[in-house]
């Protein structure tokens, strides 16, 4: 969850550096540096803080070379303090680093004992010192990025920069992604596409264990096997312009309201609305009928999602669904069903802990589906079928317009599992799909209700706990809605299934303890509202989500209800995550807090 960028071109380069660190600010924003080769001599800018820091620091001394790299952090090893900015340095190499190298303190007693002193806490420092060790002994700089990659443990993209080296830069990725970006007397590196988009759209991602070469006009890419190999030329699909926030004070605002427009975009794209059925863009390159379990994997919000879709891949295509939080099921040797499917969701589609789920999984022998918004992403890449989310890019750290696109794919791959495997006839399909497509009218209609959301975050500002109740597929909402509240307004939220409610977190409840409850008008509701009964009864603060059914049949003293649109209960959730979103968002704002990007978090996290 770092950005790393490299240039080499024909005039100065410090201010491309600073733009394309602008686009890959949403990896981390803790601190930010970068390098560049002045009269040949290796000089670097770094500040702590967010990128401002740097080009203000730039602004009172300018760099002029014309070869450089650049980063943006996330810290995960030293505090966030200049002295721990990337790059770092010795004499003779920069290197600016995206990952975590496990084995930093063995090689840095190694280098220590050799005479090398270390100056930061980072990991990445070690980096720059093996490589200046393979220097001192006479090697070139291919040479000595040659022989020190084998001894890095751990998941890496790096760049690096050589004293007095005007007409190299060289690139090294394992298990952190890393393009190369094609210019006109120019070359360029960088984590994504989307940093280089201003630069070029002509691009080639490097495979794991490849390092390359860059001049002014060419790549030279070595394998792990340390073949000489080439990589394709694709055209990026990356906005070359960056994205802005329209007449949003945060993109999450942004986000939020784009959801009715990229909800009915993405059920375009998988649903024939004039035959009123689901026709998914891919085919699937297994036999739905012969799947015997599915296994979903995905971490943060994208669980969620996933936790949401095993309802209604449960109860429409009658198949069991295991599904875990990825950073659990990667090492849990979990046994897999032969020719099972695997389904990992991921906005990035770079979480390192959901591609190990991915690779365990296809090690296993499962069919691999990714639901991804970035369909050129590692994840996407490594799979047997791309499900794509149409949500264009989310810059806002708080997931919203991936997650509900997320359930659109879902609902939709459930609905086409249950019509291949013949247990949805094609008249409940309809109805379903029919169901489907009133979706963006009623978040339109949701979002109709921002004002009365906007009033309650005065109040609820003000809670120490927060606690969200929903069952069935509201109950994984009320996690999201927890996830969302406590990540940008830093206030501590549970989510729990409604009927879980007795079997002890009912002891938490008082006057000081907001109980928001999501409770469409479905087959479960009265249940939800005896539960919602048990919290009134012992003094608890009810908000409702819901519709004017609910409402009426809720029969208990409620603070607040947020009036949903009556609609069909079966894909609520999707409608629901519209006032659970613009709830948090509005809490956070009244607070103060930085909304786009909290702190501590980092929108795409690459690392365990
Ligand atoms: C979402 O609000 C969070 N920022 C985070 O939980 C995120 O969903 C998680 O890190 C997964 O990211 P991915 O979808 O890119 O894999």
């Amino acid at each position: 969850m770092c950005g790393i960028v490299g240039i080499i071109a024909n005039e100065p380069v410090a201010e491309k550096i600073v733009e394309a660190l602008r686009r890959l600010e949403y990896r981390g924003y803790d601190s930010a540096g970068l390098a560049t080769l002045e009269q040949g001599h290796l000089t670097r800018r770094r500040a702590a803080g967010k990128l401002k820091n740097l080009e203000e620091k730039l602004r009172q001394e300018p760099l002029h070379g014309t070869i450089g790299i650049g980063h943006t952090r996330w810290a995960t090893h030293g505090r966030p303090t200049e002295n721990n900015a990337h790059p770092h340095a010795t004499k003779r190499v920069a290197v600016v680093h995206n990952g975590i190298i496990e084995n930093f303190r063995e090689l840095r007693e190694e280098l220590t004992a050799q005479g090398h002193v270390f100056v930061s806490e980072t990991d990445t420092e070690v980096v720059a010192h093996l490589v200046d060790h393979e220097l001192q002994s006479g090697k070139s700089p291919s040479e000595a990025v040659a022989a020190a990659l084998p001894r890095l443990r751990g998941a890496f993209a790096l760049a690096f920069l050589f004293e007095g080296a005007e007409g190299l830069l060289i690139g090294a990725r394992l298990g952190a992604p890393l393009a190369v970006g094609y210019g006109t007397d120019a070359m360029y590196l960088g984590s994504d596409a989307l940093a280089l988009a201003p630069f070029t759209d002509r691009i080639s991602y490097m495979e794991d264990g490849d390092w390359v070469v860059l001049d002014r006009n060419s790549a030279h890419f070595t394998n792990a096997k340390g073949q000489s190999v080439t990589r394709p030329h694709l055209r990026s699909q990356a906005s070359a312009f960056l994205i802005d926030k329209g007449n949003h004070r945060h993109f999450m605002a942004k986000e939020i309201h784009e959801q009715p427009e990229v909800v009915g975009r993405t059920l375009a794209h998988y649903l024939d609305m004039s035959q009123g059925c689901v026709r998914l863009p891919f085919d699937l390159p297994f036999d739905p009928a012969q799947i015997s379990r599915i296994t979903i994997t995905a971490c943060g919000t994208a669980f969620f999602a996933g936790l949401i879709a095993k309802y209604w891949i449960e109860r429409f295509a009658r198949l069991p669904v295991e599904i875990d939080v990825a950073s659990e099921f990667r090492y849990r040797e979990a046994p897999m069903d032969p020719q099972g499917l695997m389904i990992v969701v991921s906005q990035s589609g770079e979480t390192a802990d959901t591609l190990a789920g991915l690779r365990y999984a296809k090690q296993n022998g499962q069919n691999i589906l990714s639901v991804v918004n970035v369909t050129t992403s590692t994840m996407a890449r490594e799979s047997d079928v791309i499900a794509p989310t149409l949500a264009g890019p989310e810059i806002g750290v708080a997931s919203t317009k991936a997650f509900t696109c997320q359930l659109t794919v879902l609902a939709c791959l459930a609905v086409a599992l249950g019509r291949a495997r013949g247990t949805l006839s094609p008249e409940v399909e309809k109805t379903l799909v029919t169901e489907l497509i009133a979706l963006p009218g009623l978040m339109a209609e949701a979002m109709k209700r921002e004002a009365a959301i906007e009033s309650l975050a005065p109040a609820l500002a003000k809670a120490k706990d927060v606690l969200y109740l929903g069952r069935g597929t509201s109950y994984p909402l009320a996690l999201e809605g927890a996830l969302k509240l406590k990540e940008i307004s830093y206030i501590h939220a549970e989510g729990y299934a409604a009927g879980e409610l007795k079997h002890g977190p009912i002891a938490l409840i008082d006057e000081a303890m907001p109980v928001i409850v999501i409770a469409p008008f479905d087959h479960v509701f009265e249940k939800t509202v005896s539960n919602m009964q048990e919290v009134a009864a012992r003094g608890g603060k009810l908000i409702l989500i819901g519709d004017d059914n609910a409402e009426r049949d809720s029969a208990v003293a409620l603070q607040a209800t947020i009036k949903m649109p009556t609609m069909a209960p079966t894909f609520s959730a999707i409608a629901y995550s519209i006032p659970v979103q613009l709830l948090a968002y509005h809490i956070a704002v009244f607070m103060g807090k930085d909304v786009d990007q909290p702190r501590n978090l980092a929108k795409s996290v690459t690392v365990e």
